[in-house]
């Protein structure tokens, strides 16, 4: 009766096999800590520091061999504005927020970033009105200094740009993801936390007021036949659980047993591909600039590096999901298939019509985690803090913590700590 999962797709094989997981393991040794965190992402480790700057004893596991391998490796480093997203919406506040927070911490620590500002571009008459349809819901937002350019004011800041109007976000910026997590990872281990690696969560039950969560070594659900019943190495029993596993969370939460599926969106991934761009002395440009967004993301960006490199990305490829195991060991297909490149010039044309034939080289790639699907409008961040959103006191699930979540990582932190501030 330990798990039941009942919700294993009965599709996959290895999902199948891994219902042999269920039985119960009494022989695994339990151990007793304050609060667990799920996932060494830049969410996750913002989360534990959060916790432990407020003086709660905090354990961190992630199933990779160190922090912020999956998406927080994958994504475009922008800090975001906080323009896009609806008014009310979770993504609104806690980017905008995230953002002031993030810009702070990384001056007072000398984490490399600039705010190196965005146009965000209609190539034809068409896009215009999206244009100020995305002006006035960033200056509802609380987005500071946003400006609409006519054509020549922005050629005069941009001169390989293409465009009949764009919008100017000042406060836009990008920043080194590694250095960001690196530094708050210090903090929470200054404070008390503690990080351990290779470890995989593979299910959990509630137990009276408590969810009981059963870990395993990593390199013995790699090695794992699928046949055998796997033991925990042991079980932990923690008054406070955040599941921040990205890719894997609501995968996770399924294996909650005493969790509630209705409270459990159904996820979709959705991969962008980047293309860097090679052969040039100078990059094209000074600014991040962006099209007008498309369904699923934000349209084919520029993006800075801040060693001066140049990325075009992410598109959009909707893909389905792996087996549970393979999600937690984070197996996901994260090629970049070359011939996209053929898609890539088109698009970036639009607005840069220079971009020279042979130019762009496959570059990496990144898995959105959503929790809407193709042609639905884009979802916003699920965070389900305590009892009242789902039964279980002392439990956080964060669902479809897709971008901007990098941008709102401090924010989330906040939101979560302050609830469980004791
Ligand atoms: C293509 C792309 C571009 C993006 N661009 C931007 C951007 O420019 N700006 C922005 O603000 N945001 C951006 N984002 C979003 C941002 O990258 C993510 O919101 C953020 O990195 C999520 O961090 P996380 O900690 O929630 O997840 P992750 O970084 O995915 O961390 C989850 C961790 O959980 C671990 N894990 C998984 N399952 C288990 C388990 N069962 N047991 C133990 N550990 C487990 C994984 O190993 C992983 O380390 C982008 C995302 C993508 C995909
Ligand atoms: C994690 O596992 C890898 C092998 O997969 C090993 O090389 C590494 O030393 C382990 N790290 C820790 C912290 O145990």
């Amino acid at each position: 009766m330990l798990t039941k999962l009942k919700k294993i797709s009965l599709s996959s094989p290895t999902a199948l096999k891994f219902r042999n997981l269920a039985s119960k393991s009494t022989s695994s040794p339990k151990e007793n800590v304050d609060c667990l965190v799920i996932g060494a992402g830049v969410v996750g480790i913002s989360i534990a520091r959060a916790l432990a700057l407020k003086g709660r004893e905090v354990l961190v596991v992630d199933s990779a061999s160190t922090f912020g391998t999956s998406t927080s490796s994958r994504n475009s480093q922008v800090i975001h504005a906080g323009i896009y997203y609806p008014r009310s919406s979770l993504k609104a506040a806690l980017c905008v927020e995230g953002r002031k927070l993030m810009y702070g911490y990384c001056s007072e620590r000398g984490i490399p970033h600039e705010r190196v500002g965005k146009l965000i571009v209609a190539a034809g008459e068409a896009g215009v009105s999206t244009l100020s349809n995305l002006m006035d819901r960033g200056v509802e937002n609380g987005v500071e200094g946003l400006r609409m350019l006519d054509r020549c004011e922005a050629v005069e800041m941009e001169p390989e740009l293409n465009c009949v109007k764009a919008l100017l976000s000042p406060c836009s910026g990008i920043v080194d993801c590694h250095s960001l997590m690196l530094s708050l990872l210090g903090d929470a281990e200054n404070h008390g936390a503690t990080f351990s690696y290779n470890s995989t969560v593979i299910g959990g039950h509630v137990e009276g007021d408590s969810l009981n969560l059963q870990v395993i070594g990593s390199q013995e659900l790699e090695n794992w036949d699928g046949i055998s019943v796997l033991n925990p190495e042991f079980v932990l029993v923690p008054n406070l659980v955040v599941n921040s596993a990205g890719l894997s969370a609501i995968a996770l939460a399924r294996r909650f047993d005493g969790l509630s599926s209705s409270v459990i969106p159904k996820p979709h991934f959705a991969r962008g591909l980047y293309f860097t761009l090679s052969n040039t002395r100078e990059p094209p440009f000074k600014h991040l600039i962006y099209p007008t967004p498309e369904d699923g993301g934000l349209g084919v960006h520029v993006t800075l590096d801040l060693d001066g490199q140049v990325k075009f990305g992410p598109n959009v490829e909707w893909i389905s999901g792996v087996d549970d195991v393979s999600s937690f060991l984070d197996k996901y297909d994260y090629t970049v298939d070359a011939s996209q490149a053929e898609r890539f010039y088109p698009a970036i044309r639009k607005y840069y019509p220079n971009l020279k034939d042979g130019s762009l080289e496959p570059g990496y790639s990144g898995i959105r985690p959503k929790v809407t699907g193709p042609g639905q409008s884009a979802g916003d961040f699920v965070i389900q803090q305590g009892e009242e959103s789902h039964g279980v006191p002392g439990l956080v699930n964060l669902f479809g913590i897709e971008s901007p979540g990098l941008t709102s990582c401090m924010a989330i932190a906040e939101y979560v700590a302050n609830r469980f501030s004791k």
